[in-house]
């Protein structure tokens, strides 16, 4: 077991959906502390460096759009194998086949629009991601980390 920080991305649809609250919950019930938020309206730009592994791919345009349609809250959580044990609580990237009590599950849209599918959530997928995706969104000066 290894204490790690990674990084969570509540999407447009959840915050469009008022889901905020509900996804924070089941977050800290996986017993992952938030360190660091802040609500944030991505630019173009910002979601092609972020997502750019996925460039040229069938969803990456959709994607973009998808994800500057709205504004995302990002939180740095921390906690015992916080990487593995975010991408649990998430589930599966397509909602339908999230498992029954994941965020994905609970709070995206089971119904696929035929474009992308629109899932809630994002979480870092490595150490060397989170450290990316962490450093991408936060100063050293926003993060808080826990003293009680
Ligand atoms: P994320 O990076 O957002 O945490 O999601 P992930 O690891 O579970 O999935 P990834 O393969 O990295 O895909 C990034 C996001 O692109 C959208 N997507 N749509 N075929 C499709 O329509 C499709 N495939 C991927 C999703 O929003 C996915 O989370
Ligand atoms: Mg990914």
């Amino acid at each position: 077991m290894a204490l790690e920080r990674t990084l969570a991305m509540i999407k447009p649809d959840a915050v469009a959906k008022d889901s905020i609250g509900n996804i924070l919950a089941l977050m800290e019930k996986s017993k992952l502390h938030i360190i660091a938020a802040k609500m944030v309206h991505l630019s173009m730009k910002q979601v092609q460096e972020l997502y750019a592994e996925h460039q040229g791919k069938p969803f990456y345009e959709p994607l973009l759009q998808f994800m500057t349609s709205g504004p995302v809250m990002v939180q740095i959580v921390e906690g015992e194998n916080a990487i593995q044990v975010l991408r649990d609580v998430m589930g599966a990237t397509v909602p339908k086949d999230a498992e029954p009590g994941t965020i994905r599950n609970l709070y995206a849209e089971h119904e696929f629009n035929g474009v992308v599918h629109e899932n809630a959530i994002h979480g870092s997928d490595s150490l060397e991601s989170a450290k990316r995706e962490i450093d991408f969104f936060f100063d050293a000066s926003e993060i808080c980390p826990r003293t009680r």
